[in-house]
């Protein structure tokens, strides 16, 4: 057997691979690209989707790739298991071949076995394997028997083992939705020095036979009620952990004892002043923090941040979880962010290098957050479980402790597992989804993928040249069904073999245009992708429109010009924002229509104005160097070999567009831009805010519409300066010297008011009656305002102590009524019982407490029924209380 470096064993497998006629692609970042039903990237096929799906083609038959993965959410998730087995992680990199209706079982094992065992490979005796295979997949079974000669009591059946139809160990499936196919996975000895059962055992596995290498046949797409389709053609996928098979090519028993984990660990350990260094591969805390830094770095640097939703939840959690492992074996203060130094150390990976800075910072301020409230959480925790009666904590607490006092599931999960209590997970997440925003978030990642309008036709596109195509009719749908022929007034959706029209797409917004011929006119509103179709969304306006007919597609092409030039500002604004504010930032998502365009990126804080005018500057500067915009087509791989700054992350395979604007910008992008950055005109910055923690959004204009913008803020300021009679020069002064003004107008009035008030409670107090020594008056008082009302119940309620005292006003064309009554009396005769019953019967809003309340009716012809009203209640109270 050999013994080599991780970098070297990666290296090797994908010379193997090479050899074999593989293109060696780099893997997709983690982050999936436009996969709604994925958290994250979790197997090196998720970049293939597409393919295995068949909506799109591939120009290589066998690729292979090391990907980096995570497994902390969604339908594979290890992050319990982190710390306790020897082979769990929540980031780790696949190995993987694949091959594109090319071989299929036969060869995929016959690899397989060739790169484990051959003498000038891995070298690994054929002894300490182990192969499991799908119970009716006799195919595979054969092979490694008849083919490979493995003897027949090394080779395991194992059917639905995990409760239902195809859940199973040996059926591998992406998610719940989409490509899936029977699996054969292999299996190595660690010998009987280590405790395991055999794979496939009820009783768990243990750590003795791990899973090193799984090869799934791809021959399914499962859809969202659980039925599969066959796949159009059938696809290899094969994945192994590295980290794994470097274990047992360095002939050691846990993934935390090869190479590069056992640097890292040691150097958490200086770190943290650890000494016992021997023994801390097998510490579980150091496990967690080792298998949580590394997930942290790279979810980080791929555009992770942490926060309360989603990716970012889960991030949060993975941080928290290590932080708390942290805590517990002892080590004070912040120390997570300084494992990123050692860590970037062992990498050598440039991209990584360059982010150190920006990854220390958001996991410092993460980590202070934490640790603020970790100790309190704790002790209520230590709390909750001192008085628990039986051995289970209810999921509310849990939700509880991770709601108000930030303590995540996981870590609420840890200690428990450490006490050997057990906890409701099922009532922890009921209580989740409770709550609307988090329902709101876990629905995002849980979309059917095959939910769209079923369509094989193909459209090409040609509106990156022409504004006008002539093309065929190829399909027409009305409410969603295909139909031959679409009527006058009927709205439906036109797919065409070609079309000059955008659709919707990487933030840019449908074209909008007219579909034609001399016998009908279609209105396009909107234009969007149904796989490989552009569908044209709009209403027929006259005439009748059938299949195959020649019709000419043609956009608005003052609205496209209009989109264009906000797409080419995006470009502009995403290079300044890196410029001013630091490479991390990274989109996030954007919009881009005819009329604005908004960016969302990550940053930590609100941008102040000087960062703003920046930014602004230095995208009108460049739209002023009036670059040439330029669009070139090549393969991912080599725009990533080229070095090509990309943002996104993106398939491979799919030929791309390389966007260059001057030297000023590169990305890589399907939408339509300006031919020049001249052509934006003007960029001008409407709104910066936060949407999320740590995600920022800037709205901006540009062209005709900043130009009537600034127009038309010049104009308001013209016309505020006429209203207070001076220029806009002295506006700023005259504005300061007018709320002086004001300010002190305003204090003489209260002034006023103040006499006003103090005159009238002693007019009033003459007014008042008594009944059986209730003071009691109703009165009517003119032009008061609700502040005066109140003020003068108070006054005569202080001077009265027993006493009933409503007033009303007619004051801005309303009835303003004010009750109040003293406290000693308000038990009995409870002013907000007399308003509520003023308001129900005519009309009128308001409430208040037992002693004073108030209420507004707009209809002032009442007047006369609310004395009544009042009078009637109050004198029938007064009556019972008498009695
Ligand atoms: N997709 C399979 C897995 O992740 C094989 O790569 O195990």
């Amino acid at each position: 057997m050999i013994n080599k470096s991780t970098t070297e064993i990666r290296q090797m497998f994908l010379t193997f691979f090479q050899n074999k006629g593989h293109k060696i692609i780099p893997g997709s970042s983690l982050i999936p690209n436009n996969d709604q039903t994925l958290l994250f990237t979790n197997a090196g096929m998720n970049q293939f989707k597409n393919i295995f799906l068949g909506l799109e083609s591939i120009n290589h038959s066998r690729i292979t790739t090391a990907q980096h993965c995570i497994r902390a959410g969604g339908k594979h998730n290890d992050l319990k298991n982190v710390g306790y087995t020897n082979r769990h992680h929540t980031f780790f990199e696949m190995l993987g071949n694949f091959s594109f209706d090319d071989y299929f079982k036969q060869d995929a094992i016959k690899y397989a076995w060739e790169l484990l065992t051959g003498k000038n490979w891995f070298n690994i005796p054929e002894n300490r394997f182990w192969i499991t295979t799908y119970h009716t997949d006799d195919e595979s079974y054969n092979i490694w028997i008849k083919e490979i000669g493995i003897p027949e009591d090394r080779v395991i059946r194992i059917g639905d083992n995990k409760g239902s139809i195809y859940a199973s160990d040996n059926f591998w499936q992406m998610g719940n939705t989409g490509p899936c196919g029977p699996c054969t996975e292999i299996f190595y000895d660690h010998g009987e020095s280590i405790i395991g059962n055999l794979p496939g055992s009820v009783d768990g596995y243990g750590d003795r036979y791990t899973e090193i290498w799984n090869i799934v046949f791809m021959q399914f797409n499962r859809y969202n009620d659980g039925s599969l389709k066959l796949l159009s053609k059938p696809f290899v996928d094969t994945g192994m952990g590295l980290e794994r098979i470097s274990a047992v090519l360095q002939n050691v028993h846990s993934n935390y004892e090869i190479d590069i984990f056992r640097e890292l660990i040691a150097s958490i350990s200086k770190l943290i002043m650890l000494s016992d260094f021997n023994n801390n591969s097998s510490n579980k805390s150091l496990r967690v923090i080792a298998d949580h830094i590394r997930s942290s770095v790279f979810l980080i640097s791929d555009g992770v941040f942490p926060s309360n939703e989603g990716r970012g939840y889960v991030l949060r959690r993975i941080i928290r979880r290590a932080i708390y492992h942290g805590y517990m074996i002892g080590v004070k203060g912040l120390f997570f962010y300084k494992l990123v130094k050692p860590l970037i150390y062992l990498l050598d990976n440039n991209k990584i290098e360059s982010q150190q800075i920006t990854i220390e910072k958001i996991l410092m301020n993460e980590e202070r957050q934490f640790l603020r409230i970790l100790d309190r959480g704790i002790k209520l925790l230590d709390y909750e479980l001192s008085q628990l009666q039986g051995d289970i904590l209810t999921g509310e607490i849990v939700f509880l402790l991770y709601d108000t006092y930030g303590v995540p599931f996981d870590v609420t999960a840890d200690i428990c597992y450490e006490r050997g209590i057990k906890f409701d997970e099922l009532g922890f997440y009921a209580a989740m989804e409770q709550q609307k925003s988090k329902s709101r978030n876990s629905s995002i990642f849980t979309s059917n993928y095959n939910n769209i309008i079923k369509i094989d036709k193909n459209s090409d596109f040609s509106g990156y040249e022409k504004i006008i195509q002539r093309s065929k009719v190829t399909a027409i749908f009305k409410n969603d069904q295909f139909v031959n022929v679409l009527h006058q007034n009927e709205n439906g959706i036109i797919i065409c073999d070609k079309t000059c029209f955008y659709a919707e797409s990487g933030g840019q917004v449908g074209d909008s245009g007219i579909i034609s011929n001399n016998y009908f006119q279609f209105v396009v509103s909107d234009t969007k992708k149904y796989a490989k179709a552009i569908g044209h969304i709009g209403k027929l306006i006259s005439g009748s429109i059938s299949l195959n007919d020649l019709v000419n597609t043609q956009i608005d092409i003052k609205r496209r010009n209009a989109i264009s030039i906000n797409h080419s500002a995006t470009h502009l604004l995403h290079a300044a924002l890196r410029k001013v504010l630091g490479n991390h930032v990274i989109q996030q998502g954007s919009l881009v229509t005819d009329k604005y365009l908004r960016f969302d990126f990550n940053h930590f804080s609100a941008m102040t104005a000087i960062e703003i005018d920046k930014i602004e500057n230095i995208v009108n500067y460049q739209i002023r160097k009036n670059h040439s915009i330029v669009t070139t087509l090549m393969y991912l791989e080599e725009a990533k070999e080229k070095g090509l700054v990309i943002f996104k992350n993106d398939r491979c395979n799919v030929k791309v567009r390389v966007l260059n604007i001057g030297d000023f910008s590169t990305e890589l992008c399907c939408g339509t831009h300006a031919n020049r950055t001249g052509d934006i005109g003007l960029f001008r910055i409407n709104s910066e805010s936060s949407i999320a923690a740590g995600i920022r959004r800037i709205e901006a204009v540009t062209g005709q519409v900043a130009i009537d913008l600034m127009r038309s803020q010049s104009h308001l300021l013209s016309e505020i300066s006429k209203l207070i009679n001076t220029d806009v020069n002295n506006l700023l002064k005259k504005i300061k010297v007018t709320l002086d003004k004001v300010k002190l107008l305003e204090k003489s009035l209260n002034e006023l008011k103040w006499k006003q008030v103090a005159q009238k409670i002693i007019s009033l107090h003459k007014q008042v009656k008594k009944i059986n020594e209730v003071n009691l008056l109703i009165t009517n008082v003119d032009n008061m305002d609700f502040n005066q009302l109140r003020m003068i119940v108070d006054g005569l309620k202080n001077k009265l102590k027993l006493a009933i005292i409503v007033l009303f006003t007619i004051y801005n064309g309303k009835v303003n009524i004010t009750v109040g009554v003293t406290s000693n009396l308000s038990t009995k005769i409870n002013a907000n019982d007399l308003i509520m019953f003023v308001s129900q019967r005519l009309g009128g809003k308001g409430g208040g407490r037992a002693d004073i309340a108030q209420c507004v009716i707009s209809n002032i012809t009442i007047v006369h029924d609310l004395l009544f009203l009042i009078e009637e209640w109050i004198y029938s109270r007064l009556r019972l209380m008498n009695k």
